[in-house]
């Protein structure tokens, strides 16, 4: 069931009652599809691994691949990571105070006992403090419960998608994907759009597991240290499924060309076309690009490319939705420039396309 995060239609007050009802669910072990700034999750108790099981069985996603685990802001987000990470490098606090709340994780060791389940086993923990009111409401809520009710320290949300699929960027996406039998707090459309950066923290120097709308030059600037890339490190990077080759499927076939690839595409697929065309035919393909076509006599859906990479990173995830449920066969997508801010938009493209 969709619950409204806000009472009013514009957003500014927070409704109270369907954010309690989200922490009362999560501290009885339930799911809750909750929003962040920058996908929506499908969060539980981090510290119940029974509820955390049911993240991994609900998305279909092998219990090796660690998830993120969100914090409330209270303390800057100090008190979540003292229960959770072993130790914080002095680069990572400098990367906390630069972009926290905010979509950045840091994965951090792990303490031993705490939080296994969510890590997928691994002995570093995967943290974010994310900005969204409703999210940091929630968070706090359960950080700071009133008398008698149980602390929880984190909730475990990796984004509220079936394994594999797009990320769902407003709550009716979240129920698209599984339904309506938990409650799932609507915040909105997200903000950014597509998921955090994460950076690891665990190997003595800041390593990119995921780039994000926070960019590489922002980050080596917070912390004064070279960042390495996700290609230089892979080799001895954890699984992770966010790195796996081919993530965030569209049903439909994603390929990626330039502008000319693309002309000269849609020239080849409307020569091949029959000469008459029934007038009910479905359109079999989807175009996402900046640059303006020349088609005739071919049936497509279109959406313009914004200019802005924060306004594609926006919009990229429920555009790749609207192309599916218009039943197309094939999304061909123009190739944003390879400048730093669109680093986070290419790399979903890619994936999406692998
Ligand atoms: O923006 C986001 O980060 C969203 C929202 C909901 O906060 N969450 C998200 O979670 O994208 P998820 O589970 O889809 O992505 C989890 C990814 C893993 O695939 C892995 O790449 C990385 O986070 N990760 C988490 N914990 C890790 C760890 N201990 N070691 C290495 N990578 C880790
Ligand atoms: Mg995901």
């Amino acid at each position: 069931m969709i619950l409204s995060a806000y009472r009013f239609a514009d957003g500014v007050e927070v409704a109270t009652e369907a954010i309690a009802h989200c922490a009362e669910t999560i501290r009885a072990g339930g799911l809750v599809g909750l929003p962040t700034e920058t996908v929506y999750g499908l969060g539980a108790d981090a510290d119940n691994e029974a509820a955390v099981a049911q993240i991994f069985t609900a998305k279909g996603r092998p219990a090796d691949h660690p998830l993120i685990v969100h914090v409330a802001s209270l303390d800057g987000g100090m008190g979540g990571v003292a229960h959770y990470a072993e130790r914080v490098p002095a680069f990572a606090s400098q990367l906390m105070a630069a972009f926290w709340p905010g979509p950045l994780t840091l994965v951090l060791p792990r303490k031993s006992g705490v939080g296994s389940a969510a890590a997928g086993g691994q002995k570093s923990i995967g943290l974010r403090c994310p900005s969204h009111p409703a999210a940091q409401n929630l968070l706090s809520m359960l950080r700071k419960p009133e008398a008698g009710a149980k602390q929880v320290w984190g909730v475990a949300a990796p984004s509220a998608n079936k394994f594999g699929r797009v990320s769902p960027t407003t709550a009716e996406h979240v129920l698209a994907e599984f339904g309506d039998e938990m409650p799932i707090l609507d915040g909105g459309a997200c903000e950014i759009g597509i998921e955090s950066t994460i950076v690891d923290c665990t190997r003595g120097t800041p390593v990119l597991l995921r780039p994000g709308f926070i960019s590489r030059k922002q980050i080596e600037e917070a912390c004064g240290r070279k960042l390495l890339t996700n290609e230089e490190f892979l080799e001895q990077a954890p699984k992770a499924s966010g790195t796996l080759e081919s993530h965030y499927a569209p049903r439909a076939k994603v390929r990626l060309m330039s502008a000319k690839q693309l002309q000269e595409a849609l020239g080849l697929f409307e020569s091949s076309l029959p000469k008459s065309t029934p007038p009910d035919q479905k359109p079999q393909i989807a175009l996402y690009a900046r640059s303006p076509f020349k088609t005739s006599s071919i049936q497509m859906v279109q959406r313009a490319m914004p200019r802005d990479a924060a306004m594609a990173a926006h919009e990229l995830f429920a555009v790749l939705r609207e192309f599916d449920d218009a039943g197309v066969a094939l999304i061909w997508v123009e190739t944003p420039p390879k400048t730093v801010e669109w680093e986070g938009v290419l790399d979903r493209l890619q994936r999406a396309s692998a």
